[in-house]
């Protein structure tokens, strides 16, 4: 394969900055180049430096566009793909009214690989390179879900939601066929091509305790394996668990008490903490994730973003589609921002950028192969264009810094700022499913 090379305005970080004088933490190259090879990241540079290293690459001029590592979602739900916008809920009436009816529809495999492939094409046109996913009860969702990322050459995670109470029977497994069917499915997907496997008890209300103990079962036999749920969202979730768990101290105990606690452990939402709770956090290292469109749409609360800091409780930050109102990580960032504005804590534009590439990464436990531009790395990037609408060109007009600039993405962008967004070398945001299958390989 031929080597190809990107160039434009290069900008990816070390760690997560102070500011823009913390310039150890990040690097920003004005005229710079990326070099590609074999869906790798073979050399990032000022571009006359890295374009002497491959005479004849093919060069693609993305100046004066950003480039950056694509973004990283770590909490979203694939079968809530016509879910977003619906009307009127907060969490508990919006799953029962909205969202248990629709992922009953992927029981048929051919509704699941259509809705893959919208899928995957709206993550690409807004610049999302890797997603967490909760899949539905059905094998038929993951297997349609890793399947159409293997056609892409995406790095995803995902897996079955697991739940066998308080949803309707359409819906429900059981502990052993939860079991066993997550466990074919990580036999069959975890470790094949870029697809990581998610053991994915929903929340603690839809599985029983028998269910959880599986799911605890799982989590000892494939320590390799990601696991996903949902906590302390919303303020009647938090009362019914503690009906249906009343032997537990608060919502995370019952997770603890089931072994589902892990460093590889994503927890939607955490909002509602008790000190208990947070202690439990920075000893398992379990992580939460911080859903701001999601949290705002169903009215469920504030993220402490600088509370879980001060702990050294390292958090993710995702869409939660289909709560979520927004595919685009930029329009998360900009509802996170104004999250944080109503607590009074600080979301500097490098570190917001940082969050949703190296961050997001470093939480996965991924970023030696993702969220960053480092040579040997996948070559999963975003090309950004901050003067995409009118209304950023104006301001963009009177932006002097990088920070000013990164500011405008977060608050202005969505998918029209994304002029393109290369998985594993290649340039996706303009093929669609059909047509990526089609060219394949
Ligand atoms: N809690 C349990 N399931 C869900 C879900 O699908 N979305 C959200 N936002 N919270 C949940
Ligand atoms: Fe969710």
């Amino acid at each position: 394969e031929k080597y190809t090379l990107l160039r434009g305005r290069v900008l990816d970080f070390h760690s997560r900055p102070e500011g823009e004088a913390d310039t150890a933490a990040y690097r920003y190259i004005e005229d710079g180049a990326i070099l590609m090879k074999d869906g790798k990241i073979k050399a990032v540079g000022a571009y006359c430096d890295v374009a002497a290293k491959a005479t004849d690459a093919a060069v693609t001029d993305h100046r004066p566009n950003l480039l950056m590592a694509g973004f990283i979602d770590t909490h979203v739900h694939f079968p809530q793909v016509q879910v977003i916008a619906s009307w009127g809920s907060q969490l508990l009436d919006w799953l029962n009214n909205y969202t248990f009816p629709e992922e009953t529809r992927f029981e048929s495999p051919v509704h699941c690989e259509a809705m893959a492939g919208h899928f995957y094409d709206l993550l690409l046109s807004h610049g999302t390179t890797t997603a967490v996913s909760f899949c539905s009860v059905h094998t038929a969702s993951v297997d349609a879900y890793f399947s159409e990322a293997a056609r892409r050459n995406m790095c995803m995670i995902g897996g079955k939601v697991m739940m066998d109470r308080n949803a309707p029977d359409a819906l429900t497994d059981t502990p052993v066929s939860g079991y066993d069917n997550s466990k074919a499915l990580i036999d069959k997907w975890h470790g094949k091509g870029r697809a990581h496997y998610a053991i994915t008890p929903r929340f603690a209300i839809t599985s029983t305790p028998e269910q959880m103990e599986m799911a605890g079962a799982l989590v000892a036999e494939h320590p390799e394996c990601f696991v996903q749920t949902h906590l302390s969202e919303n303020h009647d979730e938090i009362a019914f668990t503690a009906e249906l768990y009343p032997q537990a101290p608060d919502y995370l105990g019952v997770y603890e008490s089931y072994g589902l606690l892990t460093p590889k452990t994503l927890l939607g939402h955490s909002i509602h903490l008790q000190p208990r709770e947070i202690e439990v956090l920075a000893e398992t290292q379990a992580k939460p994730v911080f859903c701001p469109t999601s949290n705002l749409f169903l009215g469920s609360g504030l993220f402490d973003d600088a509370g879980l800091r001060s702990k050294n409780i390292q958090n993710a930050i995702a869409t939660d589609i289909g709560a979520g109102t927004s595919y685009s990580m930029l329009q998360t960032l900009n509802e996170g921002y104004k999250v944080l504005q109503l607590q009074n804590q600080k979301l500097h534009p490098l570190q917001a950028f940082h969050w949703i590439t190296r961050g997001n990464a470093e939480v996965l436990g991924l970023a030696d192969r993702i969220g960053t531009l480092e040579v040997g790395t996948d070559a999963d990037i975003v090309v950004l264009n901050s003067r995409a609408t009118p209304a950023m060109d104006l301001r963009m007009q009177c932006a002097e810094t990088l920070s000013e600039e990164l500011f405008v993405l977060q608050m202005l962008g969505d998918d029209r700022a994304i002029a393109e967004t290369y998985v594993a070398g290649k340039a996706m945001k303009h093929t669609s499913g059909k047509t990526a299958l089609a060219e394949g390989a």
